[in-house]
């Protein structure tokens, strides 16, 4: 089977990570055509606009989308292209693994493997704010959260527990004070708990969430929460496992999916060869996974997860010493899958 998905090298360090990524997925045996789009600062300088028509028109035809990160232009006048995008094409999950890897540096966290499906849409970032005085000095932000998108985000959180074999789902809201919003968000999820008795589900209140999640993170397996509050957990939880470098992420909805590496286009280490092409590789095995390509995603994290725990191939981001360049570090995986 061969397929056709946009790529989207994007800016920084986007274009050598992403050259790795297609190297590697290549290597999984998985046909991928590749329309290639230019979105960021890239396409700002041709088109005078970082998320051009061209760009859109690809991800709505091939429905998958591989991207690099994208610089937001400084300055007034310019949406995130980010939550752009998102917005663009429903993209209400928003897919964060946080799982440790042998020879990646973390704090003192081994063995962890969790999941943050967080909500991608609504609440304090649907941009719905303004001042309340005439001299700027306070404003107010507004944030709406709807049963309709609890409910699809809380459903997407136990479909993907049972579909990958994970057993505790924990809803994380505020909703002993927001009693609105945050009940309106707890209500939804303990509504549809019932529905997958296969999966135990429990909730915590997010100040005590973050406490748990520093001092005992392996209780936790699926975790879903509103936006703000998924925002900051999935952060703290890539710092958990080693930091941006190997944090993926996933925007998905119901017809579209883009897959990317958390982190930003690093314009400080930019065309320099050094940058650790990890999180968007990881990325690439969310998407094979989430068009059923089962087989090649696993090819690919346990290749990420052995050339990792060989120690001999780290980017300058995991070791001090003797760092290896990002198209060796891509090379080494592919060889590990070809192997
Ligand atoms: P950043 O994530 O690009 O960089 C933060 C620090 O982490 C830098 O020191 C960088 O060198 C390092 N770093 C990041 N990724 C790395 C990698 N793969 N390997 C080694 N080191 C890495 O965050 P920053 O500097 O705040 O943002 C730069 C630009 O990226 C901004 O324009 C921002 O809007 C954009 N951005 C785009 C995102 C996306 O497209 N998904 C996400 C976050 C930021």
């Amino acid at each position: 089977m061969s397929y056709t998905f946009t790529l989207i090298p994007g800016d920084g360090i986007g274009p050598e990570i992403t050259k790795e990524t297609v190297k590697v997925i290549k290597s999984t045996g998985v046909n991928i055509d590749w329309d290639v789009v230019e979105g960021g600062m890239t396409a700002l300088h041709k088109y005078h606009d970082p998320l051009p028509q061209e760009l859109l028109d690809s991800i709505e035809r091939n429905k998958i989308a591989l991207k690099g990160p994208l610089t937001t232009p400084i300055g007034k006048g310019f949406r995130s292209i980010n939550v752009a995008l998102r917005k663009e094409f429903d993209l209400y999950v928003n897919l964060r693994p946080a799982i440790s890897f042998k020879g990646v540096p973390t704090i003192h966290v081994d063995h962890l493997d969790l999941v943050i499906v967080r909500e991608n849409l609504e609440e304090f970032y649907s941009g719905v704010e303004h001042y309340i005085d005439h001299t700027h000095s306070a404003a107010e932000t507004i944030g709406i959260v709807t049963k309709g998108a609890c409910q699809r985000i809380v459903r997407y959180a136990f479909e993907y527990a049972r579909k990958h074999g994970r057993k505790k789902v924990t809803a994380v809201h505020k909703a002993n004070i927001m009693k609105f919003t945050g009940g309106i968000f707890l209500n939804a999820a303990e509504e549809i708990a019932p529905e997958y008795p296969d999966i135990f589900f429990n909730d915590k209140i997010i100040d005590n969430m973050a406490m748990q999640m520093v001092m005992n993170p392996h209780q936790f397996d699926v975790i879903v929460t509103t936006n703000l509050f998924g925002d900051i957990l999935s952060d703290l939880a890539s710092g958990l496992v080693g930091g941006l470098g190997v944090a993926p992420g996933a925007n998905i909805g119901y017809k579209v999916g883009i897959f990317e590496a958390v982190h930003g286009s690093a314009p400080d280490i930019a065309g320099k060869n050094i940058a650790n092409p990890t999180a968007q590789i990881l990325g690439a095995a969310i998407m094979l996974d989430h068009i059923g390509e089962i087989e090649a995603s696993q090819k690919i994290q346990t290749a990420i997860s052995n050339v990792l725990k060989k120690g001999k191939y780290l980017t300058r981001d995991l070791t001090k010493n003797n760092h290896v360049t990002t198209d060796v570090f891509g090379d080494a995986v592919v060889r590990e899958i070809e192997q």
